[in-house]
């Protein structure tokens, strides 16, 4: 019998844009297989899509409710142990809450639900259930981002005094100028997205990264959002100062309006002796900077990076790992927390990381709505 573990996926359809994404990667490390889904809530698109990619139509479920209650219905031996939601936003809270209350292990996308509440609810579920949830903030996978954030760790950079990331992206251009063409997008719907676009899809995860890379909380934050037309109700950009303390500040700048960007996900970190920049569309170059020594560019795969950084390749350095490979990073590590064998925290984010980005979120829209105030978190 073969020891992968059972892998369910809900939402992720062919449809969708992070489904394959999820897929390749609980592929790449040999480690799980995906043995029951509902892929769409259409079934024919459901079942037809399973059909295509070869996963057996038996565990092919027509509504997440039949997914529960199909599986609880088999031996636990045979029930799948891991389920990851790759729903639009609103879906994530009753479908993560359901899965944590029967017992079962989630990898969750972000934001993790559409409102702080919510976040606390499947928190508190989850210290009672005491399963395995990780959200995906897919960043944290880059071995070169895990090498920066275990070099912060062990103070190479000295004190940390300034965090600048910036995430650019343009794809909401064409879009938003044209009322019509609005209401086909999802992430402009606060009734599927939640309360913010920018700041929820993007801005979250260079929250993420703020914190995931520094070990630091960000105490408050100020935010300018920019929706653009009075009848667009959700932020399409949004620029937000940071606080982590008096003396350590930073900026997060996040569009979906910076025409022409694609994924430009940009981190610069700056300590006391020197600096850190990496950015994901150049994913295996990182700048080390200082002011006594020329320019050092790190990439994966050599011995001199750190554990956590080495053990997230596979090939010797030179062959260009990416995105997929990142995820599958992220399934590396809740595959070791499952059938807990030892594991890095900084493996995979956890549902704290998931709190804290809805926290986020819900403080930036405050900040902005309350008149660009400094507000907590
Ligand atoms: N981690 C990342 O970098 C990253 C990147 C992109 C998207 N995301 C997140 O992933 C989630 C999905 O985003 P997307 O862009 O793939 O969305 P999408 O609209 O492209 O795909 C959503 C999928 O969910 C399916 N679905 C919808 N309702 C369902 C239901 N009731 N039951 C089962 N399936 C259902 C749809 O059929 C579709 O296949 C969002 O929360 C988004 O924020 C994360």
């Amino acid at each position: 019998m073969s020891s992968k573990i059972k892998l369910g996926i809900i939402g992720g359809g062919g449809d969708s844009l992070i489904g394959v994404l999820h897929r390749i990667a609980s592929f790449i490390n040999d480690n799980y297989e995906i043995v029951g889904a509902v892929f769409n809530p259409v079934w024919e698109e459901n079942i037809g899509f399973a059909e295509k990619i070869g996963v057996n139509t038996n565990r092919i479920y027509p509504d997440f409710d039949t997914f529960i209650a199909k599986e609880m219905a088999l031996p636990s031996s045979e029930r799948i142990e891991v389920v990851s939601v790759l729903t639009p936003n609103f879906l994530h809270f009753p479908m993560a809450k359901k899965l944590i209350e029967n017992g079962f292990n989630v990898i969750c996308e972000k934001p993790l639900t559409t409102t702080f509440d919510e976040a606390i609810i499947l928190q508190k579920a989850l210290e009672k259930a005491k399963t395995i949830f990780a959200v995906t903030y897919t960043y944290t996978g880059y071995p070169m981002v895990r090498q920066m954030r275990e070099m912060i760790k062990n103070g190479e950079i000295g004190d940390i005094q300034k965090v600048d990331i910036q995430y650019y992206q343009g794809w909401i251009n064409p879009i938003i100028h044209k009322k019509e063409l609005r209401s086909t997008i999802w992430r402009l719907d606060p009734k599927k997205a939640g309360i913010s676009c920018c700041i929820g899809d993007i801005g979250t995860h260079a929250f993420n990264m703020a914190e995931y890379l520094t070990g630091l909380e960000i105490k408050s934050v100020l935010a300018d959002l920019n929706y653009l037309y009075e009848d667009n109700s959700l932020d399409i950009d949004g620029t937000v100062l940071i606080r982590y303390s008096e003396n350590v500040k930073g900026v997060i700048r996040t569009s979906q309006i910076a025409t022409g960007e694609e994924n430009g996900l940009q981190v610069k970190i700056y300590g006391t002796k020197g600096g850190l920049k990496w950015e994901q569309e150049n994913p295996n170059f990182l700048a080390v900077l200082s002011e006594d020594k020329p320019l050092q560019i790190y990439k994966p795969g050599h011995a001199y990076n750190c554990e956590l950084s080495v053990n997230g390749t596979k090939l010797p350095p030179g062959h260009p790992e990416g995105i997929f490979d990142a995820m599958a990073n992220i399934y590396l590590g809740v595959s070791k927390a499952i059938r807990k064998q030892p594991y890095n925290l900084g493996e995979f984010p956890l549902m704290n990381d998931g709190v804290r980005g809805m926290k986020f979120i819900e403080q930036c829209v405050k900040s902005h709505k309350d008149g660009n105030v400094w507000v907590a978190l």
